[in-house]
């Protein structure tokens, strides 16, 4: 189904024509004085200088040739010659038919699919997730979900930090616990046991311990460093080491993310590129792409145009180790030869612009990627606490992504609790799901590049622009279409009739906008679209809940239509919220 305001422009388009004027003129948009009109047309305005005539006198001309319309039941020309719309009740009634009954609420499929790769996650190994893996995991969620909606192929990667300085620390760490234990010992020659000598808790504690004491002893760091250098250089007991730290490490990430209703296709990490490291390099050098710059080998990607300083991009250090960049790179050239992606978004911190720029330049440069292939940094914000800082827990510590949804869940039992009865068990459960929509809509519905304010108290409100407002208007929705089945009622169908109010009209006119809100929201990678949508719908909704009797209402037919509406109401805003990535109950 053509969007809205493609179907209203064409035909104001028809009615420009018909008065002797150019159709292009005829383009409608929503109105921005909704106490006067519902849309409006500026085209004789705009077609004034062109036909040399009072742009009024072309607004009556085409309001004379609309007066029989079905599609306007309004068009007036009003001075200095705006062209002011109102809808027909019938044609609107006509488009909401058509988008319940077609597939996606009436999209159209893409018309160019495309095969997308988002890397969003970014957890590293051995350390817990903190906040700062929050946005990365929750926005990269909802673009993998809205991607796939509108038709494109889309494979979600974790990209794990598996590889770094982390790894050896913890190594280093665990020997000094344990130092009996068979991966320390060179000469061993036998199979490694399949049980971790650690848990999930004693990793957690291992790595801080470990990394602070780095800072302040330059002895420890150098065992450490070269801890990582042996393990990424294949030491038998170190490699076996590692694979226990990654096989705990992700059954942990895994629950996390699980409780946050986010998965990833792939679990692929910086690890998984190391053996392409030394063909790229190689690669690099034969081609003339690189060059050594003060023992370092690099890449120069700076261009003429450059209004800032954009350093080269490092390949390898001065002693051979690999940075981050590497393991970059050799994953574009890892993602061109399994996946061959038209395109690759990375959801990362915004404080990485420059380092991606660098990459992805490098990416051209030396010919990883095609010429055609996208590469797309999604810089997100900080998540800050009301004093404006990057959000810390209580007593100022790095505040740990479990930990927050504890609290938020904790917060969303206190409410759930004082206004509703409901048995304990179902309380418990409910808070949690309602929880992840506070935290998760709490985040999005902000444009992902700016910085937000993590407010608990009004996240998880039910009023105002929340997670917990929209599941309450679906749950109300709920109730109301169980209360109708109860009565005797079904819910097949059920036949529509024009609205017979404003609140009505004005819910319709918000429905049939979700096709145009998707596609926008797709091709601008952005869920605050979803977000502002879903806000209006419910309440357009929720407005005319009030003003409505329907299950009292007694005109079968009418009543009918009035629960039509709703199945139409409910299922837009369902699908939008597992666009967002959370899920209603079925009280609250
Ligand atoms: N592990 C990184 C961090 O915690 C984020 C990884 C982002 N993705 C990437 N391909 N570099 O900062």
């Amino acid at each position: 189904m053509k969007k809205i305001l493609e179907l209203l422009s064409e035909e104001m388009g028809k009615a420009f024509e018909a008065a002797g004027y150019d159709s292009a003129l005829g383009r409608v948009t929503l109105s921005n004085r909704p106490d006067l009109c519902e849309y409006q047309c500026n085209g004789a305005m705009a077609g004034a200088k062109q036909y040399r005539k009072p742009p009024i006198a072309i607004a009556n001309d085409v309001a004379g040739q609309l007066e029989t319309s079905s599609v306007f039941s309004e068009v007036r020309a009003v001075a200095p010659g705006f062209l002011n719309l109102k809808l027909s009740e019938e044609y609107l009634l006509k488009a909401v038919e058509c988008m319940a009954a077609e597939p996606k609420f009436g999209l159209e499929p893409a018309d160019r699919p495309k095969k997308i790769i988002i890397d969003y996650g970014g957890a590293n190994v051995a350390k817990p997730l903190h906040v700062g893996h929050i946005r990365a995991a929750v926005i990269g969620e909802s673009i993998k979900r809205i991607c796939r909606y509108v038709g494109h192929e889309v494979i979600g990667d974790v990209h794990l930090g598996d590889w770094g300085l982390q790894m050896g620390l913890v190594i280093t760490g665990l020997q000094d616990r344990q130092p009996e234990l068979v991966y320390f010992d060179e000469s061993y020659q036998g199979e490694y046991p399949d049980e971790a000598p650690f848990t999930i808790s004693e990793l957690e504690e291992i790595y801080p311990a470990a990394s602070a004491r780095s800072k302040e002893d330059p002895e420890y760091k150098a065992r450490a460093m070269e801890a990582t250098f042996k393990l990424q250089n294949g030491v038998r007991g170190y490699r076996a080491l590692w694979k226990h730290i990654l096989n705990v490490s992700v059954a942990d990430l895994k629950k996390n993310y699980g409780s946050l209703n986010v998965e990833f296709d792939l679990w692929k990490g910086e690890s998984d590129v190391h053996d392409l490291i030394p063909e790229m390099v190689d690669y690099m050098k034969e081609n003339g792409y690189a060059h050594i710059s003060e023992g370092a080998l690099v890449v120069d990607v700076k261009e003429d145009t450059d209004t800032r300083e954009i350093p080269p991009c490092m390949i390898l250090k001065s002693d051979g180790a690999s940075l981050y960049n590497t393991t970059d790179l050799a994953t574009i050239m890892e993602r061109m030869r399994l996946y061959s992606p038209d395109e690759i978004i990375y959801v990362v911190d915004k404080r990485q612009e420059l380092y991606f720029e660098q990459v992805f330049r490098c990416a051209r440069k030396t010919k990883l990627v095609k010429p055609e292939t996208e590469l797309v940094f999604l810089g997100f914000g900080t998540m800050n606490g009301a004093d404006g800082k990057p959000f810390k827990t209580r007593d100022g510590g790095v505040m740990r992504l479990e930990a927050l949804i504890r609290e938020t869940g904790d917060e969303m039992y206190k409410k759930i609790r004082e206004g509703r009865q409901m048995p304990e068990e179902d309380a418990v459960r409910v808070a949690k799901q309602v929880a992840v929509s506070a935290l998760k809509y709490g985040d999005l519905s902000n444009q992902a590049s700016k910085d937000y304010v993590f407010d608990i108290d009004r996240f998880t409100s039910f009023e105002g622009d929340t997670g917990p407002y929209i599941l309450y208007t679906i749950v109300r929705i709920k109730s109301i279409l169980t209360k109708y089945r109860e009565q005797g009622g079904s819910l097949d169908g059920l036949k529509l009739q024009a609205a017979g109010g404003e609140s009505e009209k004005a819910l319709e006119m918000k429905l049939v906008e979700f096709n145009t809100m998707i596609q926008s929201a797709a091709e601008e990678l952005a869920p605050h679209k979803v977000c502002a949508y879903i806000y209006d719908l419910a309440n357009a909704f929720n407005h005319f809940y009030h003003e409505t009797k329907i299950l009292g209402e007694e005109d079968t037919l009418r009543r009918e239509s009035l629960i039509g509406l709703l199945v139409i109401t409910e299922d837009v805003l369902n699908v939008c919220i597992d666009l967002l990535g959370f899920e209603a109950p079925d009280r609250m």
